[in-house]
């Protein structure tokens, strides 16, 4: 790479989140247990969608792409994290900073895009309902699908393409557990104020424009479903406030670390937790524990798997 050469900075250093080392301990274990405890969900929710033929429908295909969008997400941080818990020198190379960045910006802008496909899906589906299976054909929800990692890759690229050159001469040391492009640009020895400005806009705007997209409409599909309410709208209700809790919880801190004028507070890098770990767990747990037919499908699942064994 060239931006290489020109940088005489070749790692950099986490501050992580505590010395403690009484909190280090229980920092570990429940870092382990839901970094776990997400990987399973996600899994479990991937194959009973993907074995159960009830649930081969629009809305339950792109679950299981959240699933395994959220996968690769706590994988890019969480494990280094867990893994540097209790090291005194918690390093990264240049070149990993710069992939845990490209990955967290394209995974990340790839499930915004795909939890807008959701709303949409929500949408077609409560709105227009005689038109559902022709909007949402297989061949649209794969578009969507191919649309979401585009997005995420050129949002991601645009972003790095300025910050790879960038020469870092002086200090080395990231308040933080992971790299991302706030903290790092302040290390910059260059002035880099047009650079964080484009990642407010690049970023923030994503983030905060996405999150808007999706509370308008949320709220027209809930006013529909309010206003026909009848013998269905209590199952719609219930899908829709899962969706919801999930993007609140999603955005809230994402809006909150790009848009905040000034990452120097300690407060983003424990809301930065919530992303990492909390989010992709709580996806599963939102989904499958309120969904009767994700519950029933497990179920069969489980019986199935159970007749297997009985035979071999
Ligand atoms: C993701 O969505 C596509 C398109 O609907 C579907 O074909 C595919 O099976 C889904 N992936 C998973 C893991 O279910």
């Amino acid at each position: 790479m060239d931006g290489m050469n020109h940088s005489t900075v070749s790692e950099f250093v986490f501050l992580g989140l505590t010395n403690s080392w009484e909190i280090q301990l229980p920092l570990f274990v429940f870092s382990c247990l839901f970094y776990l405890a997400g990987m399973m969900g996600n899994l479990v929710i991937v194959f009973t969608i993907t074995l159960d033929v009830h649930l081969h429908s629009p809305m339950y295909f792109l679950l299981a792409n959240l699933s395994v969008i959220d996968m690769f997400f706590c994988s890019i941080t969480a494990p280094k994290m867990i893994y540097d818990i209790f090291k005194k020198h918690k390093a990264i190379s240049f070149c990993g900073c710069i992939t845990q960045i490209f990955f967290t910006h394209a995974v990340g802008a790839a499930e915004m895009v795909l939890l807008i496909t959701m709303a949409f899906d929500r949408y077609v589906a409560i709105c227009k309902p005689l038109h559902y299976l022709t909007i949402m054909s297989p061949r649209m929800c794969l578009y969507f699908l191919v649309t979401s990692w585009i997005v995420g890759f050129i949002h991601s690229l645009i972003q790095l393409v300025f910050v790879v050159d960038l020469p870092f001469c002086g200090p080395n040391v990231l308040d933080s557990f992971y790299c991302d492009l706030p903290r790092l640009l302040r290390l910059a020895c260059t002035n880099t104020l047009e650079l964080e400005f484009m990642v407010i806009v690049n970023s923030g705007l994503i983030s905060v424009g996405s999150f808007v997209l999706l509370v308008i409409s949320y709220i027209f599909i809930l006013f529909t479903v309010w206003k026909h309410s009848s013998g269905g709208s209590y199952k719609a209700l219930s899908t829709l406030s899962a969706h919801i809790i999930v993007v609140v919880l999603f955005f809230g801190p994402l809006m909150f670390f790009y848009t905040w004028p000034s990452p120097t507070s300690h407060l983003d890098k424990y809301l930065a937790i919530f992303d990492a770990f909390i989010t992709p767990f709580l996806n599963p747990v939102i989904y499958t524990f309120r969904n009767k037919e994700m519950k029933m499908a497990i179920k069969r699942l489980c019986s199935r798997l159970g007749h297997y064994r009985k035979i071999s």
